[in-house]
């Protein structure tokens, strides 16, 4: 009896008081809702063993000693492995390493199976071991996914180091990989715990990849911000990967306007119930043309061809004035992008609508720019339309300014 009452009571199962809901044809519905809850900081100095931000992302405090799987870009890691190895060190995080190419061609399913194999072998606890994964799009969609599959579900942390990986595919919650021929194929909407962005980054990327990560924040300037629009006409000739690494000011804003214009589009509508999406801008046309160019073009390249079409179908339709749609072409070229591509032609077009409107349930639902800053939504775009839209890209190319607009 005394060791019986020495023992600890057994956790007992609360009482259920009533049954669910039960219909009279044996049918029962059943309705639960996910809270999502991720922090994005924008942090210069991340890597600052003073600065205990990413400690604490990782559940560290720097006495007790943690142990993290880190995923990392391979070339990421060239560059930046001995300063995160430092960091983690003198904050008692004990790394697992996995050195990945961050690659596109590495975006799929067996590298993802892959990183699932590392956690596996690191034998990760299912709540309190984040995972870490540092690099560019492709190696966040990557680990976000193997992240969402795993034990259906483990917490993960993003630390985005490229541009387009710090203003979009670091900061949202969809994760995925290509497939049989199809980007993003096959994958998840899956949180994750928070995002650390750090500048300082980007001072090693190429200018071809600023530029691609450039034409993700022109969409977002021409979608919702004239004051972002006016930041990067003042900047464009600067947009270079030492600018946003510096302290500038003025590129910080940019970073920030950005970020907070992405995620204030994604917080209402995470799981893209809503198909009528703003940031869907220049992404109506451009999936083909992604997928078609030969040489391969990055994603933002495709997205500012699509953009500039957009821009004459605006102006075409008196949504853009002539002034506006002229600087909105001239901000996309001046940052280094393409408005045409031999593949871009009418053919692709009427395809890749086809596309998109199975892709959109139904209908086009086409974001153009209101003025600058606005999004209006249509549905009726016709092929005349596109055509004309063709020739005003290819007229402007080979025209001044003052002649540019659409009659
Ligand atoms: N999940 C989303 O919401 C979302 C959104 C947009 C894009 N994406 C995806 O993101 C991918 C593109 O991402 P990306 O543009 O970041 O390219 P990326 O991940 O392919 O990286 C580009 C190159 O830069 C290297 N790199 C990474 N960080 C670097 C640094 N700091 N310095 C020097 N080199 C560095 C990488 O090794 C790679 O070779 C695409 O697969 C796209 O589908 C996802
Ligand atoms: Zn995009």
């Amino acid at each position: 009896m005394d060791n019986l009452n020495s023992q600890q009571a057994p956790q007992r199962r609360p009482h259920i008081a009533s049954p669910l809901p039960k219909c009279s044809d044996l049918t029962w519905r059943m309705h639960a809702r996910q809270e999502v809850n991720y922090s994005v900081s924008l942090n210069t100095g991340l890597l600052k063993h003073t600065n205990a931000t990413l400690a604490y992302g990782c559940g560290a405090n720097g006495v007790q000693p943690v142990r993290r799987l880190v995923v990392i870009d391979a070339r990421v890691n060239e560059l930046y492995g001995d300063e995160f190895r430092a960091y983690f060190e003198a904050w008692k995080i004990q790394v697992v390493w996995k050195v990945m190419s961050g690659d596109e061609a590495f975006k799929t399913m067996d590298h993802t199976i892959e990183v699932a194999q590392a956690m596996a072998a690191a034998n990760l606890l299912r709540r309190n071991e984040v995972v870490i994964g540092i690099g560019g799009g492709v190696l966040l969609d990557v680990v976000g996914f193997a992240s969402s599959l795993y034990r259906r579900g483990i917490p993960y942390i993003r630390i985005p180091t490229t541009l387009m990986g710090q203003i979009d595919a670091g900061i949202g919650i969809k994760t995925g990989v290509n497939h049989d021929d199809y980007k993003n194929r096959l994958g998840t909407y899956y949180a994750p715990s928070s995002a650390f962005i750090d500048p300082y980054f980007l001072q090693s990327m190429d200018q071809r990849h600023i530029s691609n990560g450039v034409a993700e924040i022109i969409k977002m300037a021409l979608i919702k911000d004239r004051e972002l629009f006016e930041l990067l006409e003042e900047m464009s000739s600067h947009l270079t990967p030492k600018a946003f690494a510096s302290n500038d000011p003025r590129i910080k804003e940019i970073m920030s306007r950005a970020i907070a214009g992405m995620l204030a589009e994604l917080e209402p509508n995470l799981w893209e119930a809503e198909l009528a999406r703003c940031v869907d801008y220049g992404h109506t046309f451009s999936p083909s043309l992604e997928l078609l160019a030969e040489p391969a073009l990055l994603h933002g390249e495709a997205v500012a061809v699509d953009m500039a079409l957009c821009v004459a179908l605006a102006a075409g339709r008196g949504l853009l004035s002539c002034v506006d749609a002229d600087r909105a072409i001239d901000l996309i070229e001046v940052a280094g992008l393409p408005v045409s591509h031999p593949v871009f032609n009418l053919q692709l077009l009427e395809k890749s609508l086809i596309d998109t409107i199975k892709h959109r349930d139904g209908l086009q639902r086409i974001p153009l720019s209101e003025g600058i800053g606005q999004t209006a939504f249509v549905n009726d775009v016709t092929s005349a339309e596109l055509a004309q839209a063709l020739v005003w890209i290819e007229q402007r190319e080979s025209r001044s300014s003052e002649q540019s607009c659409v009659a």
